[in-house]
């Protein structure tokens, strides 16, 4: 077993650390931020993920998990220091590259014995040859480091579930040493490991997300496309789904892709592209496919209404994904505001992002609308003239066709996720608007000309 450091406490960072932790390694924790690691010691996660407290908890008591903010005394005799840091999106798409640094220089300036220093966080490909480099510029004692790339492709929502029986690991090194101690370090959780050169593993991460990315975007042009010549998405994706090539997965057309991963990682490869004289017309178009569609049920439901002034409005769902109360690049962030702007008297639910979501519109009057958030589902739909549905949450999955039509005022549903069977709808007499299984945009659509299959253009 070995004494590992993690350096930052975020979803890739501490969740790393307690699966270390539970496969037996001695591991520390390491963040900035006193009141994180605080909680982080009575046994709080400061993150929501299924099953992570419990872990916490467990490995904490035995002592296999400590945390702290002295680096120096976490650096300095750890056998290897993960590095699980944000690479936050810069306003021209590259990533922001300052907290890696950060911890690198803290490295090269406390560690006391040959140390391989792994960095999960997402990085430009070629950044981990720049940050050994820059560790053995600030070395201050005499002792062997090794720079490893070990990207990290967890979901969050199931972040524990996804480190602890993850398909695979990749592991990037350019030595033997290197190689064989990540090896140790992963053989407890028992998963293939494919082991490459640092570039390609750094590639392959972008690769991955960027593919699914494209996938989902790829779905969303398709569903449009679906809407204007007579055909149903979600049958379209079960036809593709069994082909092998194809696979099930990812094929849910809807509002577009959030959260923090594909959003940046796409538009980070792309500027990775550009520098080097390219142009990445697949990732490019599925970023273009994205942004237009986080808005298209908006669209619809303004060529519907005549105005959104003094409407009640239900918006069910407010977070990237379900099972998460993060809101990163969520498609409610674009549309409410929209609403807001046309005098929209919102009532949100969301059973765990409502508070994030207040400290960016606290309840009251905004704009020319209001905004309110509600603890139950019936309290946003009691009375609504229109409902939007941004996330699929079990608790949203759960209302029935007949509950819109008792409680709202005029059941007009816009529905991001195909979450309902548009006769079911139609049978308990709902007006239900989703993506690319109707024809209610098509004439819209004609009218604009402005269509175009973007991911089947190049
Ligand atoms: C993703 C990758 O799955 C993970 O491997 C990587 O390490 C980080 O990014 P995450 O962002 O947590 O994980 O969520 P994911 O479940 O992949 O969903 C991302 C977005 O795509 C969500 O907004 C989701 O609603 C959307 N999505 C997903 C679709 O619109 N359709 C689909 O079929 C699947």
């Amino acid at each position: 077993m070995h004494k590992i450091t993690v350096a930052g406490t975020g979803y890739v960072g501490l969740v790393a650390g307690v699966c270390f932790a539970e496969m037996g390694h001695q591991v520390t924790c390491v963040d900035i931020d006193e009141n994180k690691v605080a909680l982080m010691k009575s046994g709080v996660t400061p993150i929501y993920e299924a099953g992570l407290q419990e872990l916490m908890q467990k490995n904490y008591a035995v002592g296999r998990i400590t945390y702290t903010t002295d680096y120096k005394s976490a650096y300095k005799d750890a056998d290897a220091i993960f590095i699980g840091v944000g690479t936050p999106e810069q306003p021209d798409g590259s990533a922001n590259l300052s907290y890696i640094a950060n911890v690198a220089r803290q490295i090269a300036e406390t560690i006391e014995k040959d140390c391989l220093v792994i960095v999960k966080s997402t990085v430009p490909i070629g950044t981990n040859d720049k940050v050994e480099q820059f560790i053995q510029d600030f070395l201050v004692h005499d002792v062997k480091v090794e720079v490893a790339s070990n990207p990290e492709f967890l979901s969050q929502g199931s972040a524990v579930h996804d480190t602890l029986h993850a398909e695979r690991i990749i592991i990037g090194t350019e030595s033997k040493w290197a190689e064989e101690l990540l090896k140790k370090i992963y053989k407890p959780f028992h998963i293939p490991i494919v082991s490459v050169n640092r570039r390609s593993a750094e590639m392959i991460k972008y690769a991955s997300n960027d593919f699914l990315a494209l996938k989902i975007s790829y779905m969303n042009d398709i569903a449009n496309l679906c809407e204007l010549v007579g055909a149903d998405i979600q049958d379209v994706a079960r036809g593709m789904s069994f082909d092998e090539r194809i696979g099930g997965k990812f094929l849910n057309a809807g509002i577009g892709f959030g959260g923090s991963c594909f959003p940046k990682d796409t538009k980070a490869l792309e500027y990775i592209a550009k520098q080097h004289g390219y142009e990445l017309r697949t990732v490019k178009s599925a970023i273009d496919v994205n942004k237009d569609q986080k808005t298209m049920l908006y669209k619809k439901a303004s060529k519907r209404l005549i105005t959104f002034n003094g409407l009640k409005v239900a918006v069910l769902g407010l977070t990237f994904k379900p099972g998460t109360d993060d809101l990163r690049e969520a498609a409610s962030l674009e549309n409410v505001p929209l609403l807001l702007e046309q005098g929209a008297d919102i009532f949100a639910y969301d059973p765990v992002g409502a508070a994030n979501f207040a400290k960016n519109f606290p309840e009251g009057i905004s704009g020319r609308g209001s905004i309110k958030y509600v603890e139950h589902i019936e309290d946003a739909l009691e009375g609504a003239n229109v409902c939007f549905i941004f996330t699929e949450w079990g608790e949203v999955k759960a209302v029935t066709p007949d509950m819109y039509k008792k409680l709202m005022r005029t059941p007009l549903i816009y529905d991001g996720r195909n979450i309902y069977g548009v006769d079911e709808m139609r049978a308990a007499g709902v007006e239900y608007h989703s993506i690319g299984r109707e024809p209610a945009l098509r004439e819209g659509l004609k009218e604009s000309k402005s269509f175009e299959l973007q991911t089947v253009r190049f």
